[in-house]
C-alpha cells in the first residue's frame, strides 16, 4: 500500500497514466513509492519482455538510462520517457563504443556477447545480448566456432565462464555498487545467522560469489525466496530489492548485506547496497516526466535498426525451452 505522503502524487500518477495510455516498468532497485505505482516491476530481462509486448502509447521507464533505450529499440514508433536522463550506470560507462570497435577489429572471429548494461551505440556493435537471468543459457547458444568476447562486466563474465566451461575474453569493466561487498561482511553474516540462506548477483566478486547458496538475477532471486523452507535471507544486492521480497514474502526476514549490526568492520557510511544511479529517480521525477513527456529517449535510426537484431536474438533464444537452446 502506498504510505499516506505519496498518495496524491499517485494519484496524479494514474490519472496521467490513463490520459496517456501509458505503462509504467519499473526495475527491482527502485524506491517503494515507484514500485507501488508501476505496472511491472521485474529484473532488466523481465523489464525487455514486457517493453518488448506492451500495446501502450508511452513507456515510462523507472530504472536507469540503458534500460529506457532497451525499450526505445523495442519500441521505436514509441514515446520513451525516464523520470532522470542522469541515471547512468557504472557498467555503461566503463565501454565507450569507439573502445570496443577497436577491440573487435583485432579479431574479425569475435563473436561479441553484450551484457543489457550498456548503451545503445555498444549493443549495435554485437552479436547478442545477455541479461544476468540468461546469460547462461545464450552463451550456451553461442556458436561454437567463434571467439566469444564478452563486455561489459568481467564479474558476471567471469561467473558465466565457471556455468558453462565457454572461454571468453572479458572486457574490463564492473558495477561499482557491486564490487563493493566483501566476503568479510558476508561471512560475518552467515556466523551470526547459520540458518539464512545467501543471495548473490553475479555482478558481485568471486570470492563473495563462492559463498552463496544461489547466484543469480534480482527476478531469480525473489522466485527463490518464495519457493524456499527457509525463513531468512541475506540478500548481497542494491537494497530497491527488500521492497518486493518483503511484500511478497511478508514471513520471511531479508538482510541487506552488510549486515550492519553483526559486522566488526568499520561500516560508518558504507552505501555499497545503494546503486546511486537507481535511487535518483523520485516520485516526483515519475510524475514530471509523465507531465512533461520528457526527458525523452531519442536515438539515430541506424543505431535502433542495429541493436534490435541483437535484442531480438536475445528474447528468442530467452523464450526456448533449454534442450533447444543451442
Ligand atoms: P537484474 O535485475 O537483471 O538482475 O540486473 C541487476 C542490475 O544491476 C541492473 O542494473
Ligand atoms: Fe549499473 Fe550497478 Fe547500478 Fe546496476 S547496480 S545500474 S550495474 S551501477
Amino acid at each position: 500500500m502506498t504510505p499516506e505522503r505519496f498518495e496524491p502524487l499517485a494519484k496524479e500518477i494514474f490519472a496521467l497514466k490513463k490520459q496517456l495510455n501509458a505503462v509504467i516498468l519499473a526495475h527491482n532497485y527502485q524506491v517503494p513509492e515507484i514500485q507501488d505505482v508501476a505496472d511491472f516491476v521485474g529484473d532488466s530481462l523481465g523489464l525487455a519482455q514486457q517493453a518488448a509486448q506492451t500495446d501502450a502509447d508511452v513507456i515510462v521507464f523507472c530504472g536507469v538510462h540503458f534500460m529506457a533505450e532497451t525499450a526505445k529499440i523495442l519500441n521505436p514508433n514509441k514515446i520513451v520517457v525516464l523520470p532522470d536522463k542522469d541515471a547512468g550506470c557504472s557498467l555503461e560507462e566503463s565501454c565507450p563504443a569507439p573502445e570496443l570497435a577497436k577491440l573487435q577489429a583485432t579479431n574479425p572471429n569475435f563473436w561479441t556477447i553484450a551484457y543489457i548494461n550498456c548503451s545503445a551505440a555498444v549493443k549495435a556493435l554485437c552479436d547478442v545480448i545477455v541479461t544476468s537471468g540468461n546469460a547462461e543459457k545464450i552463451v550456451n547458444a553461442a556458436p561454437n566456432d567463434r571467439d566469444l568476447l564478452f563486455v561489459p562486466d568481467e564479474n558476471l563474465g567471469q561467473w558465466v565462464m565457471e556455468q558453462t566451461g565457454r572461454p571468453m575474453t572479458l572486457w574490463k569493466g564492473n558495477c561499482y555498487a557491486h564490487v563493493e561487498f566483501q566476503r568479510e561482511q558476508v561471512l560475518a553474516a552467515k556466523e551470526q545467522f547459520p540458518d539464512a540462506k545467501i543471495m548473490v548477483h553475479p555482478e558481485s566478486l568471486r570470492a563473495v560469489r563462492e559463498l552463496a547458496d544461489s547466484v543469480c538475477s534480482t527476478e531469480k532471486m525473489i522466485t527463490y525466496c518464495k519457493a524456499s523452507p527457509a525463513k531468512r535471507f541475506v540478500i548481497v544486492t542494491e537494497s530497491g530489492i527488500l521492497h518486493r521480497m518483503q511484500k511478497e514474502c511478508p514471513d520471511k526476514e531479508f538482510l541487506c548485506a552488510p549486515v550492519f549490526n553483526v559486522m566488526k568492520l568499520p561500516t560508518d557510511g558504507c552505501r555499497c547496497s545503494e546503486c546511486k544511479f537507481m535511487k535518483m529517480n523520485t516520485l516526483e521525477k515519475v510524475r514530471d516526466c509523465m507531465k512533461n513527456l520528457a526527458p525523452r529517449v531519442e536515438l539515430p535510426e541506424q543505431v535502433i535498426q542495429r541493436a534490435r537484431r541483437p535484442m531480438e536474438r536475445m528474447l528468442e533464444i530467452s523464450a526456448k525451452p533449454i534442450e533447444n537452446a543451442g
